[in-house]
């Protein structure tokens, strides 16, 4: 991230959190589990699957993460009573990973042994680099517990093709690739655009020659494409894939990509925490922040 973009984010941190929330509201369901359930519903209603994070990553105390654990766990119940689509995302810094990584552990087994009674599907978001590998052996784990438990593979880094096959090779067919939104060392991941997206398409052929199903995340219109030539190069039907989008991002291709008959997946997030997530979307892309700060400055 530029300095630039950093000062304009940490301006807009400054900023009375109405004013801040008028942006926001694109990209964030709304700060309770009702707001997220509204979204996920009308996301339905438009053709639209959907899966349901409750924010907040960077916790500092132990409590947070028996909150956070608290509000998944009340999260399926919701889903599974309304009958909405039961597909969780959530991360594992939330329940403590950075923490007490043995009690993170504890918290996620206790979750997914709820979401298994509620036939609920848990994906596990990838984080920075110095967690892939943890994130992998507990991701093995709870697979064997519950088969509905898929990950996430980051097509930034170089270490993702051997991952892949590894998994494949353990039976492992379910997997989101996403080009990664954190910044790496060179020595272990790929920096320039280009060399990004080479990857991010080298996963999804490996991912579709090894029969495995993807979750195909980005908003990327060549990537898009590129995937698209694949399955219909391929053959696949409609079941062998979906491409999945953040909620608020991508709207044109979400309805054009619906429209051809594909499934696409909302990435819904919802939570008190909708404020420090929403500024790591501005920090990702700034020319919202450009246009925030514009508007921000009319309104003042
Ligand atoms: P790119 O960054 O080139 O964006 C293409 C266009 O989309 C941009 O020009 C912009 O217009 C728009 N856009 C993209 N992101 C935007 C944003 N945040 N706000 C506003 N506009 C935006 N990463 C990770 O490390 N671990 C994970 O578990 C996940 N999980 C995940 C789930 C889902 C459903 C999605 C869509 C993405 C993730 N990511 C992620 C994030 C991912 O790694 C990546 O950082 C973003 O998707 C942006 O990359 P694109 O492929 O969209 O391309």
């Amino acid at each position: 991230m530029g300095i630039l973009t950093h000062t304009m984010v940490d301006m807009i941190s400054l900023m009375p959190e109405s004013l801040i929330w008028r942006f926001a509201r694109r990209y964030i369901a709304g700060s309770t589990l009702s707001d997220g359930l509204a979204v996920a519903t009308e996301m339905t209603k438009q053709g639209a699957l959907t899966t349901l994070d409750v924010l907040g990553e960077d916790i500092s105390q132990d409590r947070e993460a028996d909150q956070a654990l608290m509000n998944y766990r009340t999260l399926i119940e919701a889903l599974s009573e309304r009958d909405l689509i039961r597909n969780i995302s959530l991360k594992l810094s939330q329940f403590g990973l950075k923490l007490n990584p043995d009690l993170m552990e504890s918290r996620i087994r206790s979750l997914v042994d709820l979401a298994k009674e509620h036939d609920c599907f848990v994906r596990i978001d990838m984080e920075d680099s110095s967690t892939t590998t943890r994130t992998l052996e507990l991701y093995r784990e709870m697979r064997r517990r519950y088969e509905r438990v898929g990950t996430v593979i980051q097509a930034c880094l170089k270490r993702s093709i051997d991952d892949i096959v590894t998994l494949q090779g353990e039976g492992v067919t379910n997997l989101r690739i996403c080009k990664g939104i954190y910044i790496e060392d060179p020595a272990i991941a790929y920096r320039d655009y280009q060399e990004v997206r080479n990857n991010y398409m080298k996963l999804v052929r490996q991912m579709f020659d090894g029969g495995s199903f993807i979750g195909m995340a980005t908003h990327d219109d060549w990537l898009i494409e590129q995937c698209l030539l694949e399955i219909r190069k391929r053959g696949l039907s409609a079941d062998r894939y979906e491409f999945q989008m953040l909620l608020g991002v991508g709207e044109h291709l979400r309805k054009d990509l619906l429209q051809k008959g594909h499934r696409v997946r909302v990435y819904v997030p919802f939570g008190e925490a909708w404020k420090a997530y929403s500024l790591r979307r501005f920090r990702e892309n700034p020319k919202i922040a450009w246009y925030v700060i514009k508007n921000l400055l009319n309104f003042v």
